[in-house]
């Protein structure tokens, strides 16, 4: 047996104007669509930008259900609203914020399991890595790829038993 180790490589700020106009503006998008979620229920409202190779943003945040399996995260709203209008556009970039009752969280939100398997495929359909910003008040992670969130990873040539 060996021993095999991964490394993963983002980049992180302390504050809004220390990233790129074009991340910035998709944050303050996020931020503004976690405002509107539809969460009664966990009473966790969460928002979601996309900045599509055009340059258009597609928004989404989560949209609960009182038959809670019939909700729908922030991320998957806008990825699947893309998908769905604008299919064979790239989507470069995803950012992802979110805030409970005490307001904007402190440390930078992670996707669920089952965002994260959506955008790898987006990731895949787009054929370029997607940037990954991940908004906290007190610390903004940027991550180049979906991979490095979902290193052992099932995508479309998984199906064929690659890589
Ligand atoms: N949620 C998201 O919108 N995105 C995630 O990646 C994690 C969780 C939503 C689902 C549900 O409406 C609420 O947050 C609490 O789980």
């Amino acid at each position: 047996m060996v021993g095999r180790e991964i490394t993963i490589a983002y980049q992180e700020a302390r504050h809004l104007d220390e990233l790129p106009e074009v991340y910035a503006g998709l944050v303050r998008e996020a931020r503004r669509m976690a405002l509107q979620a539809y969460a009664p229920y966990s009473g966790f409202w969460v928002g979601a930008a996309l900045l599509l190779d055009d340059g258009t943003c597609v928004t989404g945040n989560n949209q609960e259900n009182a038959a809670s399996p019939s909700g729908l995260c922030a991320e998957r709203t806008a990825l699947f609203y893309a998908g769905a209008n604008y299919p064979g556009t790239p989507v470069r970039a995803i950012a992802i914020t979110a805030r409970n009752a005490a307001g904007p969280l402190r440390m930078p939100v992670n996707p669920c399991g089952s965002c994260l398997q959506v955008m790898l495929e987006t990731e895949e359909r787009s054929k370029r890595p997607l940037k990954v910003i991940l908004d906290g008040q007190d610390s903004i992670l940027l991550i180049d790829g979906v991979e490095s969130l979902l290193p052992f990873n099932f995508k479309p040539s998984s199906l064929y038993g690659e890589k």
